[in-house]
């Protein structure tokens, strides 16, 4: 059998990487896939399975332990394919089934785990089950599948209570007007959409809809994928009573709902959702090899966080807490101390996230420009110098900045039009991978991008930076390769601690042999002694236009290092 032939039949065939016994996903760096951004192999402007296939061999060059491919599943595209019309096909836009094997298989050739996405919290409008539900009477088992309630007062004519969808307008449409000649006659009726109207939210309380959801799982565990990342996994179960919202939530483009969220709130983080991960845990064990989950869960705090994580639930979960951390020592320092003490009470690895597709990319958020650009490749240093497994969003190994004019005409996220215009939404952050220089597309198309790229972005593109010994590209390249194949043994377990140091800096050892330095400020400042005894410097993210390690202001004053960078300090194990 040659390397890229793995079947479907073939479960994940990929082996701890240096065969140490520990849990792969617990110190991994994983590399996420916007599909439809990554590489179109067929011209339609649109990035595709054999696209993303074509290009393994460059996320494997990287280092990094794997991939999650965001939805690529049958869809009628209303919501970049969170709206999924068919849990078991592959949407003719991305390729077919075959397609999506023979990648899988390829990945796990090239030593490379594969999550997919599920997105259980919502269905599409045009899944066959939505559509049967529009066909049958209140009342009936299929409209049971989905919450549909009568609306309130006169006739039915308002929405059942006041919740807000996530992206604009009221979280409820209404599909029939008040039948006043039906026996008693029947209130307008509504069904229930926290996302966009072509979303309609799924009952987790309607026993068919956890069996169906079995076997979607069930079907992705048999063709081999390592695990799913769960969509929404903190809004699934709804109180039973659908009570108003004393202060209904405005759409603001936040992915994140929890600063409204609290105890008791009547969809986000709700006890029961739990009861769902037991049972999806039990499913999932039930398969060889180390598969995983991942949850996609916005909550108010990291001990909430942590309740997803307790051994017989989910395995990881996004740290949401650090990507919205600013450009700021003590917002880190905070969010890291917080999320090392809650995770560690239930046993959980830490995980670390700067930039997806739904917020704006994190050179952007940390001021954009060459300070931008140099914080965020100093985050980069911290993410991954810290004990857990970290996610690479596709782009910010090239440094790419949030596009943040991109004409009104081709933006897609439902979140602009829902709006009236007020929130622009996340395609700025969508916009497809430069691979050249030049040309169409800037080598990710032969045709017209779904999303035009800058002009700019051909000096970020991959060609151009696999050329420059200090491109971003080549700092992502050295720093997971020092990580994962000479730095493993002292980064791979949970040893962490703080060192004393200035204000504006952050600096932790990884046991005696490695340490780690931030520079937060905008002024050079001395390094910590505690720091540099780890060793002598192995990584530096400032560029080499800020020399390296400028010279101590006076005789006998400690080393510096120099703004908005990061140093590594190691003895190298041998
Ligand atoms: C998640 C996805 C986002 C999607 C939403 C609704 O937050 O990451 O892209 O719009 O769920 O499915």
């Amino acid at each position: 059998m040659d390397a890229f032939s793995q079947g479907p039949e073939e479960p994940s065939a990929v082996e701890n990487h240096d065969g140490d016994g520990r849990e792969w996903w617990r110190d991994a760096v994983m590399y996420q896939v916007y599909v439809r951004s990554f590489a179109d192999s067929n011209g339609d402007g649109v990035g595709d399975l054999p696209g993303v296939a074509s290009r393994l061999g460059y996320i494997a060059g990287l280092g990094v332990d794997g991939i999650w491919l965001n939805p690529f599943y049958k869809s009628p595209q209303q919501d970049g394919g969170y709206d999924v019309a068919d849990y078991f096909e592959v949407d003719p836009l991305f390729g077919t089934l075959a397609d999506f094997d023979a990648l899988l298989g390829r990945a796990h050739a090239l030593g490379m785990r594969v999550l997919v996405d599920l997105v259980p919290n919502h269905t599409s409008s045009h899944h066959e089950w939505f559509r049967a539900a529009l066909e049958s009477p209140p009342g009936s088992r299929e409209r049971d599948r989905y919450i549909f309630r009568s609306g309130r007062g006169p006739g039915g004519a308002e929405p059942p209570n006041n919740w807000q969808s996530v992206f604009g307008g009221p979280a409820w449409s209404k599909v029939s007007d008040a039948d006043p000649q039906a026996a008693g006659g029947v209130p307008a009726q509504w069904y229930l959409h926290l996302f966009a109207p072509g979303q309609p939210d799924l009952n987790w309380e309607c026993e068919e809809v956890r069996l169906y959801f079995d076997e979607v799982l069930r079907f992705w565990l048999e063709r081999g994928v390592d695990g799913f990342r769960i969509d929404v996994a903190h809004g699934m179960i709804k109180h039973e009573d659908l009570p108003d919202l004393d202060v209904p939530e405005e759409a603001t483009g936040d992915p994140d709902p929890s600063g409204m969220s609290g105890d008791g709130h009547p969809y986000w983080d709700r006890d029961q959702v739990h009861d769902i991960y037991r049972r999806w845990r039990k499913i999932l064990d039930s398969y060889p090899g180390e598969r995983v989950f991942l949850a996609e869960a916005w909550v108010k705090t990291p001990a909430r966080l942590a309740r997803y994580l307790r051994p017989d639930e989910l395995h990881m979960a996004f740290n949401f807490d650090f990507l919205k951390c600013d450009w700021n020592a003590s917002d880190f320092t905070r969010t890291i101390t917080s999320t090392l003490s809650n995770l560690a009470e239930v046993g959980a690895a830490p995980t670390w996230v700067l930039s997806n597709h739904d917020v704006v990319r994190h050179v952007t958020r940390y001021g954009g420009g060459p300070a931008g650009l140099s914080r965020a490749r100093a985050a980069l240093l911290l993410m991954l110098a810290l004990p857990g497994s970290a996610f690479v969003y596709q782009g910010e190994e090239l440094g790419l900045p949030e596009v943040t004019d991109l004409p009104e005409d081709v933006l897609q996220d439902p979140t602009f039009v829902r709006t009236e215009g007020r929130v622009r939404g996340r395609d700025g952050c969508r916009v497809p991978i430069p691979w050249e220089p030049s040309g169409p597309g800037l080598g990710f198309s032969t045709g017209a991008p779904w999303l035009p790229q800058p002009a700019s972005w051909s000096e970020l593109s991959v060609s151009q930076q696999s050329r420059e010994a200090n491109s971003t590209l080549a700092l992502y390249r050295r720093a997971c390769d020092l990580r994962r194949n000479h730095l493993r043994p002292l980064l791979a377990g949970p040893d962490f601690s703080w060192v004393d140091a200035a204000q504006g800096l952050l600096a932790f050892k990884r046991g005696d042999d490695f340490s780690c330095v931030v520079n937060c400020s905008d002024s050079p400042a001395e390094l910590p002694a505690a720091a540099t005894a780890a060793g002598p410097v192995v990584l530096s993210s400032a560029s080499p236009a800020s020399s390296l390690l400028p010279e101590p202001a006076a005789s006998g004053a400690n080393r510096l290092i120099p703004a908005n960078s990061a140093l590594w300090f190691a003895r190298m194990p041998s």
